[in-house]
């Protein structure tokens, strides 16, 4: 049994009291998209409804350290499935001795483990990309980010208990939904590298097969009834609608591992081969209150926003900077939450403006002092966007 604040366990029971008191079940039979259950519309920007996509304003995300499920960005791919709680399986299999297909009644006899971690879209502020020259996909703001509490078994422990091979080198995981692409309809599915699969840090597990989100059952949007949760990792390996583990020795050959989730210049296949598919979340920030365009009075304004770390094992933010000049000079601002690994961190600064205050800029520098970067290089499918971030006043 762990006990740190970011990484505590829950009781296994909790899941199953669910269970039986129909919670999950509840989910199930209205949890599709459309029920009163499903994404709060009302609180979200949305991109698109089929599949849906969408993204909390920015005031809104950085109101709590924990997000609210409600203000939670959604990114599907593919439609939201329905799943029946009770016929419901997760199989692990490929490179184990002993291959597992588990109830969720089995998965909730795993050891429960709590653990808050930051999700971000690759994608998050694509649309600061295609003001440079367009990229295609959804135009994500600075709101493709949440971060909340996440429960369930470890991806390690089910391993363990499978026996993975020593040949093995990757885990794949498989969601229940389809996406249609380029005249083919496929489950979407993620990948990661066993070594990464296998961490059992107490801050946080290398993956974590969530049922619940901030001590609820995960709603159908987030991935009702199973889902990885891969902290540090982009949100793409977090696979929601989780059916399907398989232990190999080379990364998934699914259509998000081998050729979407990547860096490339142009997008020709010679370069989506060549280049290995992306994992970390980027360090990065982003200013989201005051908005663009808010015409500034003279005198204190108060800045508020988020800064996210790089995703690697120990590093935090050190250092959040607010400048009101161009970047001529920068102000600290005061971190307002907890600094954890895999964990944004909320910050506020106070500037003083005048009338020659144009716009305002953020950039984080993390626990090894790399500074995010001025400016970031396009890229054709518009990823991984961290440059200093922006916002025009008046
Ligand atoms: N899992 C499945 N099965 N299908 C998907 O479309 N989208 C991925 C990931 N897992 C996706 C998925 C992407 S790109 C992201 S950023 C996160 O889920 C978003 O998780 P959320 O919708 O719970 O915020």
């Amino acid at each position: 049994m762990i006990h740190t604040s970011l990484a505590l366990p829950i009781d296994r029971r909790f899941f199953l009291r669910q269970l039986s008191a129909g919670a999950i079940g509840l989910i199930c039979v209205s949890g599709h998209r459309g029920s009163a259950l499903a994404a709060d519309e009302s609180r979200l920007l949305v991109h698109s409804k089929a599949p849906m996509n969408a993204e909390p304003p920015l005031p809104d995300l950085v109101r709590s350290w924990v997000t609210p499920v409600e203000s939670f960005f959604i990114r599907s791919h593919g439609n939201t499935p329905e799943i029946n709680a009770d016929s419901f399986r997760l199989s692990l299999e490929g490179m184990v001795e002993h291959p597992l297909t588990l109830s969720l009644a089995e998965l909730g006899r795993f050891e429960q483990h709590a653990v808050t971690a930051t999700l971000t879209c690759a994608g998050n502020r694509r649309s600061e990309h295609s003001r440079v020259k367009p990229v295609k996909g959804v135009q994500w703001r600075e709101g493709a980010i949440g971060n909340a509490k996440w429960g369930g078994a470890r991806l390690s422990e089910l391993l363990k208990k499978a026996g993975v091979r020593d040949s093995a080198k990757h885990v794949w995981f498989e969601g229940l939904d389809s996406v249609d692409d380029g005249g083919k309809t496929f489950a979407f599915g993620g990948s990661i590298p066993l070594e990464k699969a296998l961490l059992e840090r107490d801050a946080a597990p290398g993956a974590l097969l969530a049922t619940t989100m901030n001590d609820k059952p995960l709603t159908a949007d987030h991935g009702f009834p199973v889902r990885t949760i891969v902290p540090g990792y982009i949100g793409a390996r977090s696979v929601k609608w989780l059916s399907k583990i398989v232990v190999s020795d080379r990364p998934s050959p699914n259509h998000f591992v081998a050729d979407v989730y990547k860096l490339v210049d142009e997008g020709t296949l010679l370069e989506v081969a060549e280049n290995a598919p992306i994992y970390r979340m980027p360090l990065n920030s982003a200013i989201c209150s005051p908005s663009a365009g808010t015409a500034l009075k003279s005198g204190r304004v108060e800045v508020v926003g988020y800064a996210l770390p790089p995703g690697v094992p120990g590093v935090s933010i050190r250092k959040v900077e607010v400048s009101g000049d161009a970047g001529r000079s920068w102000i600290e601002a005061k971190l307002t939450s907890p600094a954890s690994e895999f964990c944004w961190q909320l910050w506020s600064a106070e500037i003083t403006a005048n009338s020659a205050t144009k716009e305002l800029i953020v950039r984080a520098i993390d626990s090894r002092g790399e500074v995010q970067p001025e400016t970031v290089r396009w890229n054709a499918k518009g990823y991984l966007f961290n440059a200093w971030h922006h916002v025009p006043v008046n």
